[in-house]
């Protein structure tokens, strides 16, 4: 990833939820806080992301920015390392998992931003932090077909229970990637 490309997280869940912030915090491990810009953040809520990135009260779909890709599941193209590396900002929707999925990403954020490209990284769901993991590792070299994924993770929350997230997870040395702090979240709420 070349220093001056930017990821963007536009939030589009109506709070800060916990688990929103969870994610975002594991987005700037991944990439790094001068990389990520967070968009569309109320006046109230820029104080819990600064230490995480640029925070802006302002929509993307406000910035005008040129040569930007949106990533969206809907999207027809999947998003390739050769033309990864000419991008200058990507885009992503901060929205929290939903299944089945409701194509949040065009409705609210796609459709708006009539300039950009948009791009898939296969059709189905990754959670915000792991879509942003999954375009570092195409800005790496790797194209989709040369990573390897699992399809929903189960995670125990006590003796009986667990709870399911049916999304698609990159897989690290052979396990899911999940923060640890989503897990232990999880854990202590006993689901959601
Ligand atoms: C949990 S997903 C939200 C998906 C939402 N249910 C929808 O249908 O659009 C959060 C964000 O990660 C990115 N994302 C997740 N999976 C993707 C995929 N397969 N292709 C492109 N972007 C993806 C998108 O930017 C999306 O807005």
């Amino acid at each position: 990833m070349k220093s001056q490309q930017i990821m963007i997280i536009e939030h589009l869940e109506p709070e800060l939820y916990p688990w929103c912030i969870i994610e975002y915090k594991s987005i700037s491990k991944i990439i790094g806080k001068s990389n990520l810009w967070f968009t569309n953040i109320k006046k109230e809520d820029k104080n819990k992301l600064e230490k995480y990135g640029k925070v802006s009260e302002l929509s993307v779909k406000e910035l005008n920015l040129k040569n930007s890709c949106i990533l969206d599941p809907e999207a027809p193209n999947t998003l390739t390392s050769e033309e990864a590396k000419n991008f200058s900002f990507f885009i992503f929707g901060g929205i929290l998992g939903d299944y089945p999925p409701r194509k949040r990403t065009e409705v609210e954020l796609t459709k708006f931003i009539r300039n950009a490209e948009k791009r898939n990284i296969g059709k189905q769901q990754f959670s915000t932090d792991n879509a942003v993991f999954v375009v570092k590792q195409i800005l790496q070299g790797k194209n989709l077909k040369e990573m390897k994924f699992q399809n929903e993770i189960e995670i125990p929350t006590g003796k009986y229970d667990s709870v399911i997230l049916p999304y698609l997870y990159p897989l690290v040395k052979n396990k899911p990637r999940i923060s640890k702090e989503l897990v232990l979240f999880l854990k202590k709420k006993k689901g959601f």
